[in-house]
């Protein structure tokens, strides 16, 4: 396992080119399986959930081809393919759930592990399986896995109210819904650039859907996708937490490829905190304004709200504004797995259910600390980029599931990181 050690009190300035979403190459990947034809991504993330994702597409029947050192995901799956999806992969990878709904559709049939929870909340499938039965399909559990039957002619198109706006669930039903015979509306649908994304590609596809980006969204059936080639949107999540980081260290830095619109509810909040964040023709420039940061409230919600995937990394910033920030995560029942390790850093929160209330000291200092999930790692190496000393961050394998070359992006900034491999 190795660790990342930083040295902080260095103010930032460069440029840091943005990736493809993790989160929606791992929906769009899946997608392969619904069509005979090859799908190819550009501007995929390098990254270990990718692999794990390619992993799980081959041991389904598919043949993926990475190129121009994993960029490019070339997939393929024209012939028999195998509906099991197995435990030894799924257990890796949450996002593994998100074949079946495709599988269901092409192959009428599919048994998926349970993925279990993970460390930040038990995150249940009954939006999905609920939205799937609806649909006519069977799903029973046994051993572990959902085994799941479509009717005698394929999924039927059905209205499904969603009782909360899943992500995961509204890319399982969307993807089913592309070959169900009928028309399919999903209620209450996520509205994340991802889902948007992943609508722009099965309609490259040839389905037929309509209304994605909004609360409600309608999907036509269609008798078969053909064959694509779709370029990954940009990584929100990753453009967020690399405007921290000159926000936290100080500095100026440029995030290629990054738009306000992607993340305007975290822009407003950065804006309170007493940073500037402006569009240039290459991505956004970040830099503090003058003086010290301000706090301000956070509610984690559904895009467009304040995603949850950047709440660890913002407490990083609250820990040194001056007064009282209130953090409420309203997402995920335990993500706050980062602030025992801030305060081993210095900082004053207090936790209480969902809600942490962080009041700002003037300064961090470094001690070894360590990573618990993946955007609770990246909130860590943000804090010590403002920490007096040496941060040693360990357990970063968490990183590599979603910061591709983490410790190049943020040293091509003038930070001093490195990594190391633990004895
Ligand atoms: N939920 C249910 N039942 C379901 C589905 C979800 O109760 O059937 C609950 C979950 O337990 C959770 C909430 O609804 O409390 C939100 O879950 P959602 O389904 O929206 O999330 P997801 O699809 O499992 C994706 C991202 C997460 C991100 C969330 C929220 C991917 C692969 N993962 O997860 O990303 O936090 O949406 O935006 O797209 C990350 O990248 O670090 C990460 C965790």
């Amino acid at each position: 396992m190795d660790s990342i050690i930083v040295n902080g009190g260095k103010e930032l300035s460069g440029v840091i080119p943005i990736a493809g979403a993790k989160n929606a190459c791992l929906t769009l990947m899946p997608a392969t399986l619904l069509s005979e034809e090859p799908l190819t991504l550009t501007n995929a993330p390098r990254l270990s959930d990718i692999k794990t994702m390619t992993q799980l597409l081959e041991s389904l029947g598919a043949e993926v081809t990475s190129m121009q050192d994993g960029q490019v995901q070339a997939m393929s799956c024209h012939g028999a393919i195998n509906h099991v999806a197995e435990y030894d992969i799924v257990r890796k990878m949450r996002a593994s759930n998100l074949v079946l709904g495709p599988l269901l559709a092409r192959e009428g049939q599919a048994v998926v592990s349970l993925p279990g929870g993970c460390a930040i909340g038990a995150r249940p499938m009954d939006i999905h399986t609920n939205g799937l039965e609806a649909m006519g399909a069977t799903i029973e559990l046994k051993d572990g896995y959902l085994h799941a039957k479509a009717p005698m002619g394929g999924l039927k198109g059905a209205v499904i109210d969603f009782p909360f706006a899943s992500v995961g669930a509204t890319e399982n039903i969307m993807m089913a819904a592309t070959l169900a015979k009928g028309t399919t509306v999903i209620n209450n649908a996520a509205r994340e650039p991802e889902i948007v994304d992943l609508a722009d590609c099965l309609r490259k596809m040839g389905a037929q859907i309509e209304g994605d980006g909004s609360p409600s969204i309608t999907i036509q059936g269609v008798d078969r996708l053909h064959g694509a080639t779709h370029p990954v949107v940009t990584d929100r999540i990753e453009l967020g937490t690399y405007m921290l980081a000159p926000a936290i260290a100080g500095g100026e830095v440029e995030l290629l490829g990054g738009r306000i619109n992607l993340i305007e509810a975290f822009c407003e909040k950065l804006d309170t905190a007493g940073i500037s964040v402006t569009e240039t023709e290459r991505g956004l420039k970040v830099a503090r304004k003058n003086g010290r940061l301000s706090a301000v409230d956070v509610v984690t919600e559904p895009f467009p709200g304040f995603p949850t995937d950047l709440q660890a990394q913002m407490m990083a910033l609250l820990c040194t504004a001056e007064g009282t920030s209130v953090l409420e995560e309203k997402i995920f029942e335990n993500r706050f797995m980062h602030a025992p390790e801030l305060i081993r850093m210095g900082a004053n929160i207090e936790v209480n259910g969902g809600t942490a209330t962080v009041h700002g000291v003037n300064r961090l200092k470094g001690a070894p600390v360590m990573a618990t999930d993946l955007r609770a790692s990246v909130s860590l190496i943000l804090a010590g980029l403002a920490a007096e000393g040496e941060t040693r961050v360990s357990r970063v394998y968490h990183l590599d599931r979603g910061y591709e070359q983490v410790v190049r992006k943020f040293s091509g900034v003038d930070a001093q990181i490195e990594r190391i491999k633990d004895e």
